[in-house]
């Protein structure tokens, strides 16, 4: 899992007055809707006692308050009241979670997990169909028992799809891919290539049998670091335009959130057919991806076998490498969302650590993959 990007993690209009739990880099935090309709993200873990902020309540003047003994927390991470407290008692320097930069856009909640300055950190993809009002969205999302990667290669990759999704998408009898070119930069690569899949069935089926029957689709394939996939499908008669966000909750479990933009077929009394299509061609790719092996991608190119036709998803285990020697990994040890009880927690550090040296040692929660001195088991 990699630190230092915006991650996608809720889509907007789910975001509201209420403290909401979002769960990514097997990490837990809290986002809200503030006062004046920005959206506030602290890390959950309360410093006090590890009570989840995201079961708190909204106090005072944008603050959150934890449930357990009631301290409340600013926007931006500082403790700002002490309940047991009596009056004049001040707040330890050390009472403060870490808080992420987020930025509301296309429909989603992109949060800044990480804690590189402004200038330095990687962009949020253009997504140009949002804008576009020749485009109709539709959102979807799922939870799939398999690590991110494999996920996200999944949709990377043209060559499993007649054998997955037999006629729904790909074509048995047309399984070769032709060599295809990637283009991209530090962040993305996507290539063109050119499927031969059926007619679609039903409703979209009717609008294509209008249509001169094309050979080939060309269907633009590619990845956004960190996690998204984009699976531009140019059809005969329009374009479908997905965008897979696949958030990694632990080191075996994803939440899926998808958008998909269409531009023919735009009133809403078509998005229920669009978000079973979606659904469907997801259903089939499921068990395939919850029972590879290994469930983590190997961090060694040459631990799996790979050919022509998996140059987008090589391109994606390359660069990975390069961010890991950066130091971006976050690793399996330093989950912390419940799936195995641990004594120690740690965070994805966030912006302000290193944008304020005085805070520089306030910290309670150590950040993740930091090396420190193991302390003495002995009171084990
Ligand atoms: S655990 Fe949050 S206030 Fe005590
Ligand atoms: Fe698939």
């Amino acid at each position: 899992m990699l630190k230092n990007f915006w991650y996608a993690v809720e889509f907007g209009h789910a975001v509201g007055r209420r403290p909401r739990k979002v769960t990514c880099l097997g990490q837990d935090f809290v986002i809200w809707r503030r006062r004046d309709g920005r959206i506030a993200c602290l890390s959950d873990l309360c410093v006090h006692r590890g009570g989840a902020l995201s079961m708190g309540t909204l106090a005072g003047d944008d603050s959150i308050a934890c449930p357990y003994h009631g301290w409340e927390y600013g926007p931006d991470g500082g403790c700002v009241k002490i309940p047991a407290n009596p009056p004049g008692r001040g707040i330890p320097s050390k009472a403060r979670v870490d808080a992420y930069p987020v930025i509301e856009r296309y429909g989603m909640v992109w949060a800044f997990l990480g804690d590189l300055p402004e200038e330095e950190r990687p962009p949020i993809p253009h997504i140009p169909q949002h804008e576009d009002p020749a485009f109709r969205a539709v959102y979807w999302e799922t939870t799939v028992d398999a690590n991110y990667e494999r996920t996200l290669e999944n949709v990377v990759d043209a060559a499993h799809t007649p054998f997955v999704h037999g006629t729904a998408f790909g074509n048995p009898d047309r399984p070769e891919i032709p060599d295809y070119e990637i283009t991209g930069d530090d962040w993305h690569a996507e290539a063109d290539i050119l499927l031969s899949p059926p007619l679609p069935k039903g409703l979209w089926g009717a609008l294509a049998r209008r249509r001169p029957r094309a050979e080939h689709v060309v269907v633009s394939n590619g990845w956004y670091l960190p996690n998204i996939v984009k699976l531009h499908v140019r059809l005969p008669f329009g374009d479908l335009v997905l965008y897979d966000h696949n958030i990694p909750l632990g080191q075996n479990r994803t939440l899926v959130k998808i958008v998909g933009y269409r531009n023919f077929f735009t009133g809403r009394w078509a998005d229920g057919n669009a978000v079973k299509r979606i659904e469907k061609i997801f259903e089939q790719d499921r068990p395939v991806v919850e029972n590879q092996r290994p469930e983590l991608l190997p961090f060694d190119l040459s631990a799996e076998l790979h050919i022509r036709s998996d140059a987008l998803q090589v391109a994606y285990r390359r660069r990975r490498r390069q961010l890991m020697d950066r130091g971006w990994w976050v690793g399996g040890d330093d989950i912390v969302t419940g799936d195995v009880p641990r004594r120690e927690a740690t965070v994805i550090p966030s912006p302000a650590r290193r944008d304020n040296p005085d805070l520089a040692r306030a910290w309670v929660h150590r950040s993740r993959g930091e090396t420190v001195n193991e302390p003495a088991r002995s009171a084990e």
